[in-house]
């Protein structure tokens, strides 16, 4: 089992990312939740975090808030994406948890200081503030973090916010600057591989069949999350971003990549935030990075489906 902090910013495929990790208590422990600003304002993440471990069945989950905007930049948000409160799609009831005592970086520090070194992993599936403050704060958990499995970056596929940049890494490139140059195994699981996790009618329409609260609610926010790719790329389906960073952790062999070396551009006047992967390995930076390519796509969709559908029957 590895222990895990979910940073997030819920988020439809975060909430997806969360109960997938809450659904599989045989390959991960979830230590606590911290939330960041991103795609919605700190407020309603935090909240809508809480929603997801009620919804999920684990309201003893501790939900620690966390960075309210990005290190050196105004924050940029996704309503456009996500809906006006993030998690758009389906009516939930308010949390009825309290948000944990402490900031999310304080937990994060705290965790890592008192846990065995080497057994916690970082899950960060927003922008990456709260962990590089963190690091900056206390580089002494540096050496003690297992991993840090991000979703976020595009290399060969293009960005999504900018020709340049996805969006995680693009609203706090220097948090991401600083994470990518800390010296802790990375895994970057980009947009190359989550824009091939396209959900379809078929999947969607079993998601609900499984006939529980949670499968109802995967279904709408999918539902509610295509709506954009659809007009945008004329995709057929949404793309689950986030849930692959915890497949990973569940089920490596369902991805390939290689270890390479990964830059983020914190200052191009049009690339800000874009994630410089070598892949060629045509420089001589060291490699710091698994970068992962492609996914089994359906493989993904089978793992989630039976995970997703443990949940929410008793
Ligand atoms: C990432 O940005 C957010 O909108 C999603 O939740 C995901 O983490 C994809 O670029
Ligand atoms: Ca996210």
């Amino acid at each position: 089992t590895r222990k895990i902090i979910f940073d997030t910013d819920p988020g439809q495929d975060d909430a997806v990312a969360l109960l997938l990790a809450i659904a599989s208590p045989a390959e991960i422990e979830i230590l606590g939740v911290t939330t960041v600003a991103g795609n919605v304002p700190l407020d309603l993440t935090s909240r809508n975090a809480r929603v997801i471990c009620e919804l999920g069945g684990r309201p003893d989950l501790p939900v620690h808030a966390g960075c309210d905007a990005p290190l050196a930049r105004k924050l940029v948000t996704a309503e456009n994406v996500h809906g006006s409160t993030g998690l758009d799609g389906i009516e939930l009831r308010p949390p009825r948890q309290p948000l944990a005592e402490g900031h999310a970086v304080d937990f994060i520090i705290d965790t890592l200081r008192r846990e065995p070194a080497g057994t916690v992993t970082l899950v960060a599936v927003g922008p990456l503030t709260n962990v590089a403050t963190a690091f900056d704060r206390a580089p002494d958990i540096i050496p003690r973090v297992a991993e840090v499995v991000i979703m976020g970056g595009a290399y060969f596929e293009v960005g999504n916010v900018t020709p340049a940049a996805e969006f995680n890494i693009y609203v706090d490139p220097e948090a991401a600057d600083l994470v990518f140059r800390a010296g802790v195994p990375l895994t970057i699981m980009p947009l190359d591989v989550t824009h091939r996790a396209l959900t379809d009618r078929a999947w969607v329409d079993g998601i609900r069949a499984v006939g529980t609260r949670v499968g109802e609610a995967v279904a709408s926010w999918t539902d509610f999350f295509e709506r954009y790719d659809k007009a945008k790329y004329n995709s057929e389906g949404a793309p689950l971003h986030d849930p692959c960073a915890v497949a990973w952790l569940i089920k490596p062999e369902l991805f390939s990549g290689k270890k390479i070396n990964v830059v983020v551009e914190t200052r191009g006047e049009f690339t800000a935030g874009m994630t410089v992967a070598d892949w060629w390995g045509v420089t001589e930076r060291q490699p710091n990075a698994m970068f992962i390519r492609d996914v089994d796509r359906e493989g993904f969709f089978a793992l989630l489906t039976e995970r997703i559908g443990r949940l929410g029957r008793g």
